[in-house]
């Protein structure tokens, strides 16, 4: 493999210190985009299964997804020869919904221990956590050094030029809990632009999508989650109807929470509109979500055991009847206890449409 990939001699003497620990380890790299982290994990997790540990990648990457579909979380374990990560067999994934950690890092930081925990509770030996490029900057600290604190890692990978995130290697020199390697990218590492990530993002949820076919889900049965639909309780046809005449539109839906009102209109309705709507119906607030919003929205499928079973494409939501149509590879309608909402939203064939802030929907 090493003669294949134009692996550094660094890279080697990383994964020969990491070979040396014989305790459980679990190695995350850190580093900017492009830096090779994804190239140094399959590197690592190769050589680790060739010394005969049972190993286990997490691809914590949301947005250049290796093992699962964007937007999840996934993981797996290595017990073949693998030349690079996206042939580590998916095995299980945690959704998150968008493809940037941005505004969903509780997910994120979540999706990883969770599948690591999965990992090491299957017997998994060495961990490999691949993480994304979000680094740079407030956020990327505060992601990258929460992830750190969670996931208890022996080994910390940091592969960074010089002069690039001082303040991290800075942070994590000189500590008990964890050994941190730093490490220079690797000459043969190419970058990507935001076109080329999106492309590539693209044609994986092409792929995983090629098989999928509506599914109706049962709203009476299954529960909505991450989303304001699945909050406060439904306002009778008279109050809905009265709603309908102030706004000048068809009320879809509408539902009372603590907050106020969510009402899902067929059109978009602005905010100083909804305001003048609130005052005069005495309402807190009314949130409104256009119908047109709900379709393409990617969706995570869940089993009664909280676990993520399929990915999907929320078409639409029939609120008169209580149903979601949803394009699933996968999934049965009776094995779904859960439909969680992402905040991206993409056509059939994997074109991401748009995304969504996370208190939209
Ligand atoms: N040692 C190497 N040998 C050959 N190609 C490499 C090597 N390291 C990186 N590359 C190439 O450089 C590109 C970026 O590497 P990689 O995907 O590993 O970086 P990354 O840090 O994971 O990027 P991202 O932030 O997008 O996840 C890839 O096309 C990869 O194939
Ligand atoms: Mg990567």
């Amino acid at each position: 493999m090493s003669e294949a990939w134009n692996i550094p001699e660094s890279w080697q003497r990383a994964a020969e210190r990491i070979l040396r620990d014989d305790r459980p380890v679990r190695v995350m790299a850190v580093g900017m985009p492009d830096a090779g982290k994804t190239t140094f994990c399959a590197f690592l997790a190769e050589e680790l299964r060739r010394a005969d540990r049972a190993v286990g990648v997490v691809d914590a990457d949301v947005g250049q997804s290796s093992l699962g579909v964007p937007g999840t979380i996934s993981a797996g374990r290595v017990t073949q020869p693998i030349q690079r990560l996206s042939e580590v067999p998916f095995q299980m994934g945690y959704f998150v919904g968008d493809v940037s950690p941005t505004g969903h890092m509780l997910a994120c930081l979540t999706g990883a221990r969770l599948l690591a925990d999965r990992l090491r509770a299957q017997g998994v030996q060495a961990i490999i956590i691949d993480t994304s490029g979000l680094v740079k900057g407030p956020s990327g600290h505060e992601l990258k050094q929460r992830k750190a604190d969670l996931l208890r890692p022996t080994h910390i990978v940091l592969i960074r030029k010089e002069g690039e995130l001082e303040s991290l290697a800075r942070l994590w020199r000189d500590r008990q809990s964890f050994a941190l390697i730093e490490l220079p990218p690797s000459p043969a590492a190419q970058t990507r632009s935001p076109q080329e990530r999106r492309a590539r993002r693209a044609a994986r949820f092409r792929s995983f999508f090629r098989a999928a076919r509506p599914i109706t889900l049962d709203l009476s049965r299954v529960r909505l989650r991450s989303t304001r639909l699945a909050l406060g309780r439904p306002l009778d046809a008279d109050t809905r109807g009265r709603l309908a005449e102030i706004l000048q539109q068809e009320v879809l839906h509408a539902q009372e929470d603590t907050e106020g009102w969510t009402i899902v209109t067929p059109g978009w309705l602005s905010r100083p509109f909804l305001m003048e709507a609130a005052r005069q119906l005495g309402v807190n607030a009314i949130h409104c979500i256009p119908s047109f919003r709900l379709g393409g929205v990617l969706c995570g499928l869940h089993d009664n055991r909280g676990r993520l079973i399929d990915v999907g494409l929320l078409q639409s939501i029939d609120f008169d009847h209580g149903r979601a149509i949803v394009l699933a590879p996968r999934a049965e309608p009776s094995q779904v206890h859960t439909l969680e909402l992402g905040r991206v939203r993409l056509a059939p064939d994997g074109t991401e449409l748009d995304r969504l802030r996370p208190g939209d929907l």
